[in-house]
C-alpha cells in the first residue's frame, strides 16, 4: 500500500504530462487569489473555460500544498492531528463529510476511509480519487458548490471544512454554509473548522467566531478551539485557527447572523518586492522544514496571552511564516 504523500507525487507525475504548457507557469497563490475575488458560478466558470488551469490548480495542489507535508495545507491538518492527539477518533468519527476537500488532503493525512468530500473543482476531485486509486481508499468525491444548498441527506456524524470558510465571501454564504453544516448533522455531531493564519485577527474575534456558531445550533469545544501554533523551528512558524464544536440544536431556519461573525483577510497588503523577498526566504529555509510539534493556545488563554484587540497577525508574522 502507496502513503498518501507518496500517492500525491505519483499522481502528480500523471497529472503534469496533461497541463497544457500556457498553463503550467500559473501559480498556486495566482490561482488561489483569482479564486478567493470571483463568486463561486465565476470561478468556476473560469477553471472550466480555461481548459487544463484546474489541472494546473490540482498538480499546484498535489506538489506545493502537499509537498511531502511540508506545503501549508498538508501542514494544517498534521497539526489538527497533532492537537487533537488522543482525542481525534472521538472528534472526527462516524461517517465523515469533508466540505471543499480539494485533493482528498483531510482524508488522506489522517488516513480516513469511506469519507464523502465535496468541492468547487472537479479536476481537484479527480486527482482526489487518482491518490485513493494508489493507497486503494474508497472514498466518494462529488462535485458541489458549499454557497448553495448541500446536495446530501444523509446524517453525518462529523463535518470537516479545512481552511475552507475564509473562502466564504458575504453573510448570506455565511449563512448558507453553517445552516447546511448543521442540517447535515445527526443531533450530537461534531463540526470541525480550520482557518488560516490571515483570517483572525483578534483574539477576541475568536469568541465572535464561537458566539455565531451558537446562533446555529453548534456548542464550542473550548479546550479544543483556539490558535495553533508550530513550536518546533525558530526559523520558521506556522499557525492557524481551530474551532472544534458540537450540534446541540436544529438551526431554526436561521437567516441573519451579526456583522462580526465572519471570516474576513486580515493580511496586511504585501507590496511585490515583500512578495518576492517571501518567496526567496520559502524557497531557500521554510519549504526544507516540516513542522512537527505544535501548540494548541485555547480560546481562554488566547485573549490572556494577546489580549483582545492586539493584531495577532502582526505579532507573530515577524517571523517567516509559511503559507
Ligand atoms: C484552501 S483549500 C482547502 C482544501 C482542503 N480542505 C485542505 O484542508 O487542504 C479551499 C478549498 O475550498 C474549495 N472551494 C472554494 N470555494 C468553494 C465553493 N464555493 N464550494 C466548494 N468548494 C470550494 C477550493 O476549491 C479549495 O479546494
Amino acid at each position: 500500500m502507496t502513503s498518501w504523500y507518496n500517492a500525491c507525487d505519483k499522481a502528480a507525475a500523471i497529472i503534469r504530462e496533461s497541463i497544457p504548457v500556457h498553463y503550467r507557469s500559473r501559480t498556486f497563490p495566482g490561482i488561489i487569489g483569482d479564486i478567493k475575488v470571483l463568486s463561486s458560478k465565476k470561478a468556476l466558470s473560469l477553471i472550466s473555460r480555461k481548459k487544463g488551469l484546474g489541472k494546473q490548480y490540482a498538480w499546484l495542489y498535489l506538489t506545493q500544498g502537499i509537498d511531502q507535508g511540508r506545503g501549508y495545507q498538508a501542514c494544517a491538518v498534521e497539526a489538527l492531528d497533532s492537537v487533537l492527539g488522543t482525542h481525534r477518533e472521538e472528534i472526527i468519527h462516524g461517517r465523515i463529510l469533508d466540505t471543499g476537500c480539494a485533493v482528498g488532503v483531510t482524508a488522506g493525512i489522517l488516513s480516513l476511509d469511506h469519507i464523502v468530500g465535496f468541492d468547487l473543482f472537479p479536476d481537484l476531485l479527480k486527482a482526489a480519487r487518482l491518490t485513493d486509486s494508489f493507497t486503494g481508499t474508497e472514498n466518494l468525491y462529488t462535485a458541489a458548490d458549499m454557497t448553495h444548498d448541500w446536495p446530501f441527506d444523509c446524517v453525518f456524524d462529523t463535518v470537516v471544512c479545512g481552511m475552507v470558510c475564509h473562502h466564504l465571501k458575504n453573510q448570506k454564504d455565511v449563512v448558507t454554509f453553517f445552516r447546511n453544516a448543521n442540517r447535515v448533522l445527526r443531533p450530537g455531531g461534531s463540526l470541525v473548522v480550520t482557518l488560516p493564519a490571515g483570517s483572525v485577527a483578534f483574539a477576541g474575534q475568536m469568541e465572535n467566531i464561537i458566539d455565531g456558531l451558537a446562533e446555529f445550533g453548534f456548542q464550542a469545544n473550548r479546550k479544543y478551539s483556539g490558535l495553533v501554533l508550530s513550536v518546533d523551528d525558530p526559523r520558521s512558524l506556522f499557525w492557524m485557527f481551530l474551532v472544534v464544536a458540537r450540534k446541540v440544536s436544529d438551526t431554526a431556519g436561521r437567516t441573519f447572523i451579526s456583522p462580526e461573525f465572519g471570516f474576513p483577510d486580515y493580511r496586511t497588503p504585501v507590496t511585490r518586492e515583500q512578495k518576492g523577498e517571501k518567496a526567496r526566504l520559502t524557497s531557500t529555509t521554510s519549504r526544507k522544514i516540516k513542522h512537527e510539534r505544535f501548540e494548541l493556545v485555547d480560546s481562554d488563554m488566547l485573549c490572556k496571552r494577546y489580549g483582545e484587540k492586539t493584531f495577532i497577525f502582526s505579532e507573530l508574522s515577524t517571523k517567516n511564516i509559511e503559507e
